[in-house]
C-alpha cells in the first residue's frame, strides 16, 4: 500500500530525521484525544509566535462510541473547525501514545543514519514487543558514546502499531487534511518545554505528567532531552469511574462532580466538609484521591528507574498537562505526596497576541501546541 510507505517516511521523520525532507513550513498541530480533539496553529513572525487558530473540540457522548463511529465524529469535528475558522493550512502534525506505541532507549553499534535506516527492522526487533511486520518504526539518534571500548549510538526507537497509524491517517485524510508528521505525545511536550523553560530554573530534571482521559503520558526531560517515556492508564476516566462507583451514578453526573469538586489537601477543608455534611465533596475527594495515590505510586516507579540509571540525577519539578491537570487541588496533592514543586502547564505563555485560549482549557493543549511548533524547529 503506497499510503504506508508515506507513513514510514513520515515516522522516520520523527524528530531527528525531519530535516531530511523538505516539507511545508506551516503545520497545524492536531491532538486527537479520546475526550477532545485539540487543534493549534501558530505563525512565526519576526522571531515571535502568534497563536493564529485554536480549537478544543470535545467528543461529548461520542467519546464512548465504537471506533468507527468515533472516527466519523472526529472527522466531522475537524471539517467543521477548518471551515468555521477559515484555516487554509492543511498540512498537519499529529501524535500517538498509549499501548500501541512503544518508546525504547537503545544503544546500537555506531552506524551511519542510512545504514541504520536500512537495517532498522532487524536491529530494532529484539526491543519491540510487537510483531515487527505490524509496526511502523522511527528513530532518533541522541548521542554517540564509547562503551567498553566500542563506539555506540544512544538511540530513541519508536514503534507504533500500523493499525493505529493507518487509523489516524484515515481520520486526517477524511477531514481533507495532509498528514506531514507523526510524533509521540511526550515528544511533542518536549517542544513546549523548550519554549517555556525558565533559564534560571534550579537543578534537576522536569517530570511531565500529561493526564488526559484514557491515558497519562509520563516523561522526564533532562537538559532539554526526554530520557524516560511511559504511558499509564490511570487518568481522568479512572477518576470518573471511581466517582460513578462511589455515588452509583452515571458518567455525566460523575464528570460534573469531578469538575466541580476535587481532592481535599488541607485538613481544615476536610474538617469543614465533615462538619457541613458535604457528602459530595467528601465522596469525590475520597474517590479521586485514591486514583491520585495510584498515580503517585506509578510516578515513584518511573522516578526510581530514572534515578537508578546514573549518578547526579534528580527531579527538580513536576509539570502537569492534560485536561485532568485542572482537577481542583491535584497539583497541591501531588506536591505533598511527591515532595517536589508541581505546576500546571501554560503551553501558550511564549506566544503573542492572537485569540487567547481560556485558562481553564490551556493545559489540555500541551501536545497540540508542541505539535504546532514542529514546523519551525525542524524544518528551517
Ligand atoms: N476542571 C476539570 N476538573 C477535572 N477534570 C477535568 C477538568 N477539565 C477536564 N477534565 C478531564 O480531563 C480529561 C480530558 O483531558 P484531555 O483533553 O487532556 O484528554 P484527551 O487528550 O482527550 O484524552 P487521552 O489523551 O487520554 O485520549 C477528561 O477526563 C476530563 O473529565
Ligand atoms: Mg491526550
Amino acid at each position: 500500500m503506497p499510503k504506508l510507505e508515506v507513513v514510514k517516511e513520515k515516522l522516520g521523520a520523527l524528530k531527528g530525521l525531519a530535516e531530511m525532507f523538505l516539507g511545508p513550513k506551516d503545520v497545524v498541530g492536531i491532538d486527537v484525544g479520546s475526550y477532545a480533539v485539540k487543534v493549534v496553529l501558530f505563525k512565526l513572525e519576526a522571531g515571535a509566535y502568534t497563536l493564529k487558530a485554536w480549537g478544543h473540540l470535545p467528543l461529548g457522548a461520542k467519546a464512548d462510541a465504537g471506533p468507527d463511529e468515533k472516527k466519523i465524529a472526529v472527522i466531522n469535528l475537524l471539517r467543521a473547525f477548518f471551515i468555521e475558522k477559515g484555516v487554509k493550512v492543511k498540512e498537519v502534525s499529529t501524535a500517538l501514545s498509549g499501548n500501541a506505541v512503544i518508546v525504547r532507549y537503545v544503544k546500537f553499534p555506531r552506524l551511519t543514519k542510512l545504514e541504520l535506516l536500512s537495517t532498522l527492522a532487524t536491529e530494532a526487533e529484539p526491543f519491540i514487543p510487537f510483531d515487527i511486520n505490524e509496526v511502523q518504526l522511527g528513530f532518533h539518534i541522541l548521542s554517540e558514546i564509547v562503551e567498553d571500548g566500542q563506539k555506540k549510538m544512544e538511540t530513541v526507537l519508536v514503534a507504533a502499531k500500523r493499525e493505529l497509524v493507518v487509523s489516524r491517517l484515515e481520520i486526517l485524510q477524511g477531514a481533507g487534511l495532509t498528514p506531514a508528521i507523526i510524533d509521540v505525545d511526550s515528544f511533542a511536550l518536549e517542544n513546549v518545554h523548550e519554549r517555556i523553560r525558565d533559564a534560571k530554573e534550579g537543578p534537576g530534571a522536569t517530570l511531565y505528567l500529561n493526564i488526559g482521559h484514557m491515558v497519562t503520558n509520563l516523561s522526564i526531560v533532562e537538559n532539554g532531552v526526554t530520557r524516560v517515556v511511559r504511558d499509564m492508564f490511570i487518568s481522568g476516566n479512572t477518576m470518573t469511574k471511581a466517582i460513578m462507583k462511589a455515588f452509583q451514578c452515571d458518567a455525566a453526573k460523575a464528570e460534573e462532580l469531578k469538575h466541580s469538586r476535587g481532592v481535599f489537601v488541607d485538613p481544615a477543608e476536610k474538617e469543614k466538609a465533615l462538619a457541613d455534611g458535604d457528602r459530595d465533596g467528601l465522596g469525590v475527594s475520597q474517590a479521586v484521591g485514591q486514583v491520585a495515590r495510584d498515580l503517585v505510586a506509578e510516578v515513584h516507579r518511573s522516578v526510581d528507574f530514572y534515578l537508578s540509571q546514573g549518578p547526579d540525577r534528580s527531579i527538580g519539578r513536576i509539570m502537569l498537562a492534560g485536561g485532568t491537570a485542572r482537577l481542583k487541588n491535584l497539583d497541591k496533592h501531588l506536591a505533598q505526596e511527591l515532595k517536589v514543586p508541581v505546576s500546571v502547564l501554560s503551553p501558550f505563555s511564549f506566544a503573542k497576541g492572537g485569540e487567547a485560549v481560556p485558562e481553564a482549557l490551556a493545559p489540555a493543549f500541551g501536545v497540540a501546541a508542541g505539535l504546532a511548533l514542529r514546523q519551525n524547529r525542524d524544518w528551517e
